[in-house]
C-alpha cells in the first residue's frame, strides 16, 4: 500500500533554536534532558505546561500545543488521527535530528561515530532520517542489520552487537560489509574466526568487557555487573585478547563497553570509562593496536517533566573527553533512547470512561501490546490530552487502562488529568524509544501504524495491517 502523504497549511511560527553554548540554550537543554531515576512518579496536571512561554522553557521535543491543539512539528496530531485512525505512533524528524546532533556536537572534535541503537526504534524511515545525517547504526540481529542496509547505511557505519550472534548473522554482515563486531564471549570469538576463515575474510572486532559497574538503573536494563550475561569479565581481558589476536580471520581493533540503559547519573559511566582507559593502556603494552573505543549507549531521558535535571549529552561528551580523550582512539557511542525517546508519541482515543469502586477508569484503544513499558518496567509516561486543557481546569484522577484482558494492562493509576470523555484523544509522551519495537499482536490487536512528521508534512511509515493480512499468516496443516 502506498504511504499516505499529506501537506498541512504552513504555520508561520518557528521553533526556538537551542544552542548548547548559550546560557539560555543550556537551560533549555537541561529541561530537555531532565529525568527521574526510575521515571515512575506521576505528575500533577498543573505541572503540564499550558502556554507557549512555559512550553518553550520546558521544551523536550517538537510536540507542542498551538492554537489549543497538540502538534507534531507543524501538524495537529488530531489531523493525523482523523487520517490514519487510532492508536498510532508519531515521530518528529526535527527532534530525531536535534538529538543526534547533540551527540555529534558533544563529541567534537574527537574523531567519532554516533551509532544509533536501532533496537530503540527501527523503522526504516527513521533510520534513513538519521543515516542521511551521517549516523552509524548499532545492530543486534540480522534483521536489524537488514533494516540499516535498507535505510541506505553502508556496512562501514554498522557495528554488530549482541551476546548470541549466529554464524548465519555473521556471514550476512561479513558478506555485505560491517564496521566491527562487538564480540561478547570466547565461543563467539571462535565461531566468528571459523566463519571468517570459511569466507576468506578478516573481521574487525572489539571485545565487549563487563566492567562490573552498577549502572543504578532499573534491574531489567542494567548490563554491566558481573552477574549480568553481557561481555567478558574485565579481569580476564588480557587472556582473551591474546587468544583473539592469535585467531585467524580476526583483527582486534578496540574495546567495547555498555553498562545499561536509562542512566540518570554520569558517575557509573565514569567508573566504566576509567576502567576502559586503564585496560587500553594495558592491552597496548601487551602489543595490541587498540585504536577504537565503543562506549555503548544508555544516557537517560526525561519521562516526566517535573523532575530534576539529569546529565546532558554535552556533559556526557565532556566526561568521555576527560576519561578516554587522551588515548588517541576513535570514539563510538551507541545511544538509542536519547535520540528516539522524546521524538515519539503514542496517540490513543478514549473508548469509555467507566466508574469503578472508588476510582474512574479511562479505557483507551491503546493497550499493553502497543506500549509495554508501563506494565513491564512500571515505567511512567506523561499522558496529555490532544486538546489543550484550560489552565484553571480541575484535575481528575483516572486509572488509565487498555482493553487487553489482564490487569497488567494498566498504563497509570490515579493519574491526574483534565476531565476526559468518550472519543477524546490523548498522547503518551516519550514513547519513541522501545515503544513500537516492543509491540505485539496480543489479543489479535493489529500492530499500530507509525507516522513520521517533518515540518508540515506527515507520512505513514508503517501501515496498520488488515485482519486479512494477519489471518493469512496462519496456515493450516494438511490434516485439518
Ligand atoms: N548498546 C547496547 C549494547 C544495548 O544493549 C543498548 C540497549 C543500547 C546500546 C542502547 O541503550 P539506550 O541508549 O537506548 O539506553 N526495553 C528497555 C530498554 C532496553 C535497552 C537494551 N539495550 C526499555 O524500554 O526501557
Amino acid at each position: 500500500m502506498a504511504p499516505a502523504r499529506m501537506r498541512k497549511g504552513a504555520q508561520a511560527e518557528a521553533f526556538p533554536v537551542l544552542r548548547s553554548g548559550s546560557p539560555c540554550g543550556r537551560h533549555l537543554f537541561s529541561a530537555l534532558l531532565s529525568a527521574p531515576r526510575h521515571a515512575i512518579v506521576d505528575v500533577p496536571a498543573s505541572a503540564i505546561p499550558t502556554d507557549e512561554t512555559q512550553l518553550e522553557t520546558a521544551q523536550l521535543d517538537h510536540f507542542l500545543y498551538r492554537n489549543g491543539q497538540l502538534h507534531a512539528e507543524d501538524v495537529p496530531l488530531a489531523d493525523i488521527a482523523a487520517a490514519v485512525g487510532t492508536p498510532f505512533y508519531c515521530y518528529s524528524a526535527a527532534t530525531l535530528t536535534r538529538h543526534y546532533r547533540l551527540f555529534t556536537e558533544a563529541l567534537s572534535p574527537l574523531p567519532h561515530l554516533v551509532c544509533f541503537a536501532i533496537k530503540s526504534l527501527s523503522n526504516v524511515a527513521v533510520l534513513k532520517t538519521l543515516g542521511d545525517l551521517g549516523a552509524g547504526m548499532d545492530v543486534v540481529s540480522g534483521g536489524e542489520y537488514r533494516r540499516a542496509r535498507a535505510a541506505g547505511v553502508p556496512g562501514s557505519r554498522i557495528v554488530f552487537s549482541g551476546v548470541g550472534k549466529t554464524r548465519e548473522e555473521m556471514r550476512l554482515a561479513l558478506t555485505e560489509g560491517v564496521r566491527q563486531f562487538n564480540v561478547e564471549s570466547e565461543p563467539e570469538l571462535r565461531a566468528l574466526s571459523e566463519v571468517c576463515v570459511s569466507l576468506g575474510v578478516t573481521a574487525p572486532i572489539t571485545l565487549r568487557v563487563n566492567p562490573d559497574v552498577d549502572a543504578r538503573t532499573h534491574e531489567k536494563i542494567s548490563t554491566g555487573r558481573k552477574e549480568d550475561k553481557f561481555g567478558i569479565p574485565i579481569s580476564r581481558a588480557s587472556e582473551i585478547y591474546a587468544e583473539a589476536a592469535a585467531l585467524p580471520g580476526i583483527d582486534v581493533v578496540g574495546i567495547d563497553v555498555h553498562i545499561g540503559s536509562q542512566l540518570t547519573e554520569l558517575e557509573p559511566f565514569e567508573q566504566a570509562y576509567l576502567k576502559v582507559a586503564g585496560l587500553t593502556q594495558r592491552l597496548r603494552a601487551e602489543g595490541h593496536d587498540i585504536r577504537r573505543l565503543d562506549l555503548g549507549g544508555g544516557l537517560g531521558i526525561p519521562y516526566s517533566r517535573s523532575n530534576d535535571a539529569p546529565p546532558l549529552p554535552l556533559d556526557y561528551g565532556a566526561l568521555i573527553k576527560r576519561t578516554v580523550g587522551h588515548l588517541g582512539c576513535e570514539i563510538e557511542i551507541e545511544p538509542g533512547r536519547l535520540i528516539s525517546g522524546n521524538a515519539g508519541v503514542l496517540v490513543s482515543r478514549v473508548v469509555y470512561v467507566k466508574q469503578g469502586e472508588g476510582r474512574d477508569f479511562l479505557i483507551l484503544d491503546a493497550a499493553m501490546n502497543d506500549l509495554i513499558r508501563p506494565s513491564m518496567y512500571g515505567a511512567h509516561h506523561d499522558i496529555v490530552p490532544l486538546e489543550e486543557p484550560q489552565a484553571a481546569a480541575e484535575p481528575h484522577l483516572y486509572d488509565v487502562v487498555g482493553p487487553v484482558c489482564e490487569s497488567g494492562d494498566t498504563f497509570a493509576r490515579a493519574r491526574p488529568l483534565p476531565a476526559l470523555q468518550e472519543g477524546d484523544l490523548v498522547a503518551f509522551r516519550s514513547a519513541g524509544a522501545y515503544g513500537a519495537v516492543m509491540a505485539s499482536e496480543y489479543n489479535t490487536r493489529p500492530l499500530i501504524p507509525e507516522v513520521l512528521v517533518k515540518e508540515d508534512h506527515f507520512a505513514v511509515i508503517r501501515a496498520r495491517p488488515t485482519f486479512d493480512e494477519i489471518l493469512a499468516r496462519d496456515t493450516l496443516p494438511p490434516w485439518l
